[in-house]
């Protein structure tokens, strides 16, 4: 038998019902802050990656999908949205039709990570990125919306933390501070940290490890090497969070795994997930348009996985959305009805009524199962003495009750259903 790829998974109609519920309330709630929609193609050159994500970090270096077309030319399924946003916003001049673009995605990303529970090969992300804007207000802007879709959703278990990371001047200051304090203690990193303190060492402050825990937590922290415009910047973020009402943390060793980012970066993660717990992240990327070949221009954004927030909804009970009921149910109770019946469907559905019908001329009870299955609201029955009469009988299924309706009388149909 052939499987699904390992680290991919079909989304069945049952758990499709939740998907749309949560991608029409990211569109509702992007559209309200005045974002618009942006889809970029699923493969790009490798290099918009690895000049954008970072040729150092885990993303570029051990997990993207990376094959040559017929051509020779390297290409890679995106792992992040970021980088196409914004060759898409370069190719396409975006910043010069408007000083601000606010957009928003939701999209699949491809990464060679090792599944486990929140964790996926192919996952999908929402997300935004605003470009032309370096008011801090933006950056609280993105939070708050983030904040508010995962809200909306009913999750309650959820810490917002925040950090800056500063400019690349004081983060390099901070870097030989960081440096000259691990010294002594590379011995009792782990490899991978060892690793990281050679190329990427802010990144130790992501290992799991108990013992890199333990000496980081006594390692000088960022926030008190930032340079002062970072440092005004992440009061502001701070306040406007405040006055937005959005509990929040900072959080030093939040450092993120992508090299794009300056200032203010952030994470929202839930108590629900297990260990991959970060249900989004950003932060602003003042320097990556310009890295890009674009014209300076600052930014802010983050993304969302949406199999993590549909898991902690899961785990929280949050949203029980059912709407997999139907309007109304055919039951054709004489077989020889049963092109009427088919008129009559197509002539509901055309009415935008959610109509199903049995095409397999099974015995009444057999439809009347169906029809509750399917959890219509009506059941329509065709035939029988009412029709003698010139009638349908159609059924209450909530209250039971019963009406008869004349056979030509659609629209009393319709305005059951306000339509
Ligand atoms: P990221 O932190 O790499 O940031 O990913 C954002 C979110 O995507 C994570 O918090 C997580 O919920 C989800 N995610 C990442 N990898 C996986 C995976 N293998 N399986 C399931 N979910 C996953 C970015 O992608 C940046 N582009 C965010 C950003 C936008 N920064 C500025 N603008």
């Amino acid at each position: 038998m052939i499987r699904a790829i390992t680290g991919t998974k079909d989304i069945l109609p049952n758990d499709v019902i939740k998907w749309t519920y949560l991608e029409q309330l990211v569109k509702e709630i992007f559209t309200n802050f005045n974002y618009k929609e942006i889809r970029t193609p699923i493969f790009e050159e490798t290099q918009l990656f690895a000049r954008g994500i970072g040729e150092e970090t885990d993303i570029v270096g051990k997990e993207m999908y990376t094959f040559s077309d017929r051509s020779g030319t390297s290409l890679t399924l995106k792992p992040e949205m970021t980088a196409s946003v914004v060759r898409a916003f370069i190719e396409h001049s975006l910043g010069k039709l408007q000083t601000l673009n606010k957009l928003f995605y939701i999209s699949p990303m491809f990464r060679q990570e090792k599944p486990q529970a929140g964790r996926f090969r192919q996952f999908h992300q929402f997300g935004a990125e605003v470009l032309g804007s370096d008011s801090p207000l933006a950056d609280a802007e993105v939070i708050i919306i983030a904040y508010r879709i995962l809200v909306s959703l009913g999750l309650k278990d959820l810490r917002v933390k925040i950090n800056s990371i500063g400019i690349p001047s004081a983060r390099e200051n901070y870097k030989t501070v960081l440096r000259n304090y691990l010294k002594d203690k590379l011995p009792d990193l782990t490899e991978e940290s060892k690793v990281r303190f050679e190329k990427n060492i802010l990144r130790i402050f992501d290992s799991k490890a108990e013992n890199d825990i333990k000496i980081m937590q006594n390692a000088p922290i960022i926030t008190d090497y930032l340079d002062e415009q970072s440092l005004s910047d992440f009061q502001v973020v701070k306040e406007a969070l405040n006055s937005a009402g959005i509990p929040f943390e900072v959080d030093p060793s939040l450092v993120r795994g992508l090299d794009y980012y300056t200032k203010t970066t952030f994470e929202i993660v839930s108590g629900k997930v297990g260990s991959q717990s970060a249900l989004c992240g950003g932060g602003r990327y003042d320097l990556l348009i310009n890295e890009l070949g674009g014209t300076d221009t600052p930014a802010v954004g983050f993304a969302a996985g949406i199999e993590r927030i549909l898991l902690a909804c899961e785990n929280e009970n949050a949203f029980t959305q059912d709407d997999s009921s139907i309007d109304l149910y055919i039951v054709v109770i004489e077989k020889n009805l049963d092109k009427e019946a088919f008129r009559l469907s197509c002539l509901l559905r055309e009415n935008k009524i959610i109509t199903e019908i049995d095409y397999s001329a099974r015995s009444v009870k057999a439809q009347m199962r169906e029809a509750n299955k399917f959890k219509a609201k009506f059941v329509l029955f065709i035939g029988g003495d009412e029709y003698k009469e010139g009638c349908f009988n159609i059924k209450n299924m909530e209250t039971g009750d019963q009406k008869k309706v004349p056979i030509n009388d659609i629209s009393s149909i319709c305005a059951m259903f306000n339509k």
